[in-house]
């Protein structure tokens, strides 16, 4: 039997055949279109590696319940910490691909019209599994069509089945409303000042949260009854948005330290991908102005709107508005204390 051949097993014949720039055959030179196609490709590489460790960590949320006893935790964490340094990469990437001008861009753009990575479908579906909705979109109007420039039919139509698909979000806040730390049971020896009405816990953490405050915050306390006690903040219920907080508060328990990890890493993906957004933004800036992009929305001015907006877990990097000083948390009962310690 032949023994596995380097080139064989990485089909490398098949990734370095299939460059084509449209340029080449008329020029005498080359020019940077070459370089302009490998950076497209390698994206969609990685791409795919981040749609792969997304369905993983999909799929071990999508069960009932995640046992702690299982590595199902720190396997999501550790998946998400990879797309967090893969998505490190993609953004030292744009530098690469920054060494070309935009005059050696001209030499070559009208070729690929009306490409552009606008098209991406990889990166739609990537969006979509975290939990961007296409309604939620910036100029939403630009992916309903399917003009020329814009996403074909059939990669339309993946996009809009993945997006009804569980997204990662909503299985995070499933997951978020379930932890049952602030049942009865938990805070029965609990003692606030203020025992009037409702969970102790929130009583008193409402309380020190207002004394916080400054002057020109009143405003502030009013929210934090809407986010926690009534309406919650975007697809984050009331109850979910207690979870998120109550585990940033006290992630240095031992039972809280992986979920902290988890939130914190998922703010890390959207911080990532807006720094992408933002590099890739001031790219097009350079090497078009403010000129129509090759997909036909407005160019640069249609990125920088995505900026601001498309953002997938904004209400859980949101929690530190509700934050407190550590030297104020309310201590915890004992009872719960043991619940969410490991040696007990
Ligand atoms: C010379 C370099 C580049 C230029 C001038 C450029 C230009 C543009 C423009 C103008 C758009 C808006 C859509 C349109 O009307 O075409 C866009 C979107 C996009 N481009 Fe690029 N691009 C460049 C490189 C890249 C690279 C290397 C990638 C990597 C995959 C990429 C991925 C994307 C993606 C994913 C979008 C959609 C962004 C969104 O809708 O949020 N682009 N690009």
């Amino acid at each position: 039997m032949d023994d596995l051949y380097y080139s064989d097993y990485i089909e490398l014949d098949k990734i370095l055949n299939c460059q084509r720039p449209r340029s080449f055959d008329k020029m005498e030179d080359g020019n940077d279109e070459m370089l302009f196609i490998i950076i497209h490709q390698a994206y969609e590489l990685w791409f795919k590696q981040i749609l792969f460790e997304l369905d993983l960590v999909r799929n071990i949320f999508i069960q009932e319940r995640i046992n702690e006893n299982t590595p199902d935790m720190s396997n999501v964490v550790h998946k998400l910490k990879r797309i967090v340094k893969i998505l490190e990469l993609l953004n030292q990437q744009v530098s690469v691909l920054e060494t070309m001008t935009a005059l050696d861009f001209l030499e070559f753009r009208n070729y690929l019209l009306p490409a552009s990575g606008f098209q991406s479908k990889q990166f739609r579906l990537i969006e979509a599994k975290l939990g961007l909705k296409m309604e939620e979109r910036h100029k939403k109007e630009y992916y309903k069509s399917t003009r020329r420039g814009s996403l074909s039919e059939n990669d339309m139509q993946e996009v809009t089945r993945v997006e009804s698909e569980s997204t990662l979000k909503q299985l995070i806040v499933k997951w978020l409303e379930r932890m049952p730390f602030f049942e009865e049971q938990y805070w029965v020896e609990y003692k606030t000042a203020d025992e009037s009405n409702g969970n102790k816990f929130w009583t008193e953490y409402r309380r020190v949260y207002s004394a916080g405050l400054s002057a020109g915050e009143g405003g502030r306390l009013v929210e934090f009854d809407a986010v926690f006690f009534k309406d919650g903040r975007g697809d984050l219920s009331p109850k979910a948005m207690q979870a998120a907080l109550f585990i940033t508060l006290y992630r240095d328990l031992p039972i809280f330290q992986l979920p902290f990890e988890l939130l914190n890493t998922l703010s890390e993906i959207d911080e990532l991908l807006s720094n992408w957004r933002y590099r890739h933004f001031s790219m097009v800036r350079r090497m078009i102005g403010v000129r129509a992009g090759t997909g036909g929305t407005s160019g640069a001015g249609y990125l920088e709107g995505t900026l601001s907006q498309h953002y997938a877990f904004r209400e859980i990097t949101e929690v530190a508005t509700f934050l407190i000083e550590r030297s104020k948390l309310p201590s915890l009962p004992n009872v719960l204390k043991e619940k969410v310690s490991f040696n007990v």
